[in-house]
């Protein structure tokens, strides 16, 4: 970790293990560091980037501005699959915000990112800035393998990718902008409506009128090569992912069978990559219905389906 943390100091990239997905992390306060992200990704230089802490009590270093509900839900939900939308500090820069006036902060929940950022911040180190480690518009990986099959390509000998096996939640973080009265969720994740609510005490979430940019909310995103398929049976030939209960057509490849909503969410990912590495064509999923986790998958699936 200490030599990881050295990397990152000297403006290396290091991908690293999270609960949700992968990132691909670079020292949030180096401008050339965060550049090479955005190369190595393919991404839009004016999207911005989730900076990680290793503690709530490092938020306002980042933040200027934080009201009390996101005070109790950092309190409740960190380490965990949350990031908190908040107006900007003086050490949060445009090449960090997308020069919005706003930086999103969270703090994972995994060993391996957690014993980085706390060997980052001994080295001196203020946060590390950390997209998800795929190139822009796919999948993000959910194991180091993938992370190298996405990504391997585009690093240097001096970037490292550390190894902390497959991510537990399996999908991206639930992000909440705290800028408002409200809290107003901008990406559905692992902490849910419900889990706001009881943690804040607020009856109802704000809605979103403003522009904040967030890339995940483009419409085609999230996709595999393979065209995904939400409302049809699956015909041979197809891959298909759907709760176990759900039988398999002959002729029909099954990719994946999970037995609850959480496991869905852990497996979702390593299943469509699975399908690009056998070299299917279209994949069939059976999306899960109702509330809790099921609403970020049913957010993802629509934006790698893209309206199919
Ligand atoms: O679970 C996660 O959040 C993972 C792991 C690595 O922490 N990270 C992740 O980062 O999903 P990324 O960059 O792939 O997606 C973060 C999303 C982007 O769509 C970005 O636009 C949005 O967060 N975002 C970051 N800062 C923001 C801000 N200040 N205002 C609005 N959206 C923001
Ligand atoms: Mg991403």
């Amino acid at each position: 970790m200490a030599l990881a943390a050295e990397h990152l100091i000297a403006g290396a990239l290091v991908a690293f293990p999270t609960e949700t997905v992968y990132g691909l992390g670079a020292d949030a306060t180096n401008s050339q560091a965060v550049a090479r992200i955005y190369q190595v990704k393919g991404r839009p230089s004016d999207h911005p980037l989730i900076v990680h802490i290793a503690c709530m009590d490092r938020m306002g270093d980042w933040a200027s501005e934080i009201p009390e509900y996101a005070i109790k839900l950092a309190r409740d939900f960190w380490p965990g699959p949350m990031t908190l939308v908040l107006k900007r500090s003086e050490i949060a820069q445009d090449f960090i915000t997308g020069s919005q006036d706003t930086v999103g902060v969270r703090v994972p929940d995994h060993g391996v990112a957690l014993a980085l950022l706390e060997a980052f911040e001994k080295a001196g180190g203020k946060g590390i800035a950390a997209p998800s480690a795929n190139r822009f518009g796919h999948v993000s990986p959910t194991s180091a393998t993938a992370v190298l099959e996405e990504l391997g390509t585009y690093l240097t000998h001096e970037d490292l990718v550390l190894d902390g096996g497959a991510c537990a939640v399996g999908v991206e973080s639930t992000i909440i902008d705290c800028t408002g009265e409200l809290p107003i969720i901008l990406r559905p994740g692992g902490i849910t409506v419900e889990m706001i609510k009881d943690s804040t005490g607020v009856r109802d979430l704000g809605t979103s009128l403003n522009e904040i940019r967030v890339s995940g909310s483009l419409e085609n995103h999230y996709a595999p090569l393979a065209t995904v398929l939400l409302c049809e049976t699956p015909t041979a030939g197809q891959g298909f992912i759907a709760h176990a209960n759900i039988q398999t057509p002959p002729g029909v490849i099954r990719l994946a069978s999970p037995h609850d909503d959480e496991e869905f969410a852990r497996i979702l990912y390593s299943a469509l990559r699975q399908a690009d590495a056998q070299g299917l064509s279209e994949v069939v999923v059976v999306q899960p219905i109702g509330i809790g986790i099921a609403v970020a998958i049913r957010d993802r699936l629509a934006r790698a389906a893209n309206g199919r």
